[in-house]
């Protein structure tokens, strides 16, 4: 990390390639989640502010990033990977003070961030659309009729704490990648990386005018953002109930919405057992289960869950827990203290109905011991809501019909993980499961930045992965051609 980035950062809005600070705007503090120190300062945008980096969006848009030929956005896509690469340090140790992120999957997060922007400038000059087979139809001869997809103009986006570079890049770079300009809101706990990351971008040749990072509370500017008629595309990760609040303001729009799950993953008896634990010892616990994917409900079939139970607590016991900024930490605080009471509260109650802790159930300031649970029943909070926090549960099953409707009772579906060697089994619950994602072989937690990434039920609408977040920032338009 260089000298700049350990002392206070004192920073602001970026609008229209501008950091507006002072003037009597809110200033708010961003502290460590580990100790509370004072990382930095960041003052709010205004509502004028706002109105101006819309404005200047749609100018730009209209003006320059919607004529932009494909090769350009993606040469400034392709830059920003190669600096951001080069970076990757100075980032991963900002986006670990910042979120409390262990460095080594601080360090994991900015490398996925560096493909995002590769996989953008590569789908920045894929096709654009299709050639429509015009005389399948009655009357179609001598037509040519093609589907182009067209940029749909400013882009709201709005990201989480959780991860705080790539997160944001998941809606940035495609916007980007499609033509689109982009006001994006980060998550007030961490906004030094998104606005580091728009700094770089603009470096790499992005018009000042086609990014802007507004800084503020939802109640704020999120509300202004999503409603404001020349936003023409409203991406969110986030909560479930923010997420469903913004499809409602956001009218007419196009939506796209990442909300949270209780992971499903399901351990079959003819699984290879090391290969499981392992996967679920790191996608239960990694970034203390702060992910909307991480492993959650664990379902075991009872011939092997107590070696399973015997296995997996020893190893969740051993995990390392403490600074996120020390090499060795597996797991590191959780955002505030307030998410760690109510976890510590969630398991609480679980005991106090007749779950037992294996291991764990322990909370320090804002750090909750990686916990395992058993005894659980179906309606307690940390089973059938989303625990955001280091906590799996342990159920055994006996059929494959009983994991499957224990897995899909649940009013999430985002992804899934399966472990089975057959590969009959395993193409049935990949088809059975009612999640937007199914991994076999693999836990839930895993995601690949290139591939549909998307909840069904309560877990979203739409899909990110960057070929089909730009698909949703883009219209078809069909264009007739009739030969005379
Ligand atoms: C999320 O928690 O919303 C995304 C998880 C990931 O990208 O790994």
């Amino acid at each position: 990390m260089n000298q700049s980035e350990i002392t206070v950062m004192h920073v602001g809005s970026l609008i229209d390639g501008n950091e507006v600070t002072g003037g009597g705007r809110i200033r708010h503090e961003v502290r460590s989640p580990y100790n509370g120190e004072l990382i930095g300062v960041v003052d709010f945008a205004t509502r004028e502010d706002l109105e101006q980096a819309i404005q200047t969006a749609h100018r730009v848009f209209q003006q320059t990033m919607k004529k932009m030929p494909a090769h350009q956005r993606s040469e400034i896509l392709r830059k920003a990977a190669d600096a951001l690469e080069a970076q990757r340090e100075d980032f991963a140790h900002l986006l670990s003070r910042e979120a409390g992120k262990p460095i080594r999957d601080a360090r994991g997060e900015v490398g996925r961030a560096v493909q995002v922007l590769r996989f953008a400038a590569d789908v920045a000059k894929a096709n654009d659309g299709e050639l429509i087979k015009m005389d399948s139809a009655v009357g179609g001869e001598n037509r040519i009729g093609f589907a182009r997809r067209y940029p749909v103009g400013v882009v709201a986006a709005i990201t989480p704490f959780n991860f705080p570079l790539n997160l944001v890049l998941h809606k940035v770079a495609p916007a980007i990648a499609a033509g689109c300009t982009v006001v994006i809101k980060p998550a007030e706990k961490t906004p030094l990386s998104a606005l580091k990351l728009a700094r770089l971008l603009l470096q790499a040749g992005l018009p000042k005018g086609a990014l802007h990072v507004v800084m503020g509370t939802g109640p704020d500017l999120g509300e202004p953002l999503v409603t404001h008629p020349l936003v023409k595309k409203v991406t969110f990760t986030g909560s479930g109930p923010v997420g469903y609040k913004i499809k409602q303001l956001a009218g007419n729009k196009k939506v796209t919405l990442e909300l949270g799950s209780n992971s499903p993953n399901l351990v079959f008896e003819d699984a290879n057992l090391d290969a499981a634990i392992s996967s679920i010892v790191t996608g239960g616990f990694a970034y203390a289960g702060q992910a909307c994917i991480s492993v959650q409900r664990i379902y075991v079939q009872r011939t092997l869950y107590q070696t399973f139970l015997d296995r997996l607590v020893p190893r969740v016991a051993s995990l390392r827990v403490g600074n996120p900024a020390e090499e060795t930490t597996d797991v590191g605080p959780l955002i505030t203290e307030e998410a760690a009471v109510r976890v510590e509260q969630w398991v609480q109650e679980a005991v106090e109905n007749g779950a037992k802790v294996l291991t764990g159930g322990k909370r320090e300031g804002s750090i909750y011991h990686p916990t395992v649970l058993v005894d659980v029943k179906p309606d307690m909070k940390v089973v059938c809501q989303e625990v955001f926090g280091p906590v799996v549960v342990v159920i055994p099953f006996d059929t494959e019909e009983e994991a499957v409707s224990l897995a899909n009772a649940s009013d999430y579906g985002l992804q899934a993980g399966v472990f089975t060697s057959d590969i009959n089994r395993a193409f049935r619950l990949a088809d059975e499961l009612e999640t937007g994602g199914v991994w076999i072989n693999e836990v839930s937690t895993v995601r690949q930045d290139n591939y549909p990434y998307g909840g069904v039920k309560r877990s979203g609408i739409g899909k990110e992965g960057v070929k089909y977040a730009v698909e949703d920032m883009t219209e078809v338009k069909f264009i007739g051609v009739k030969l005379l």
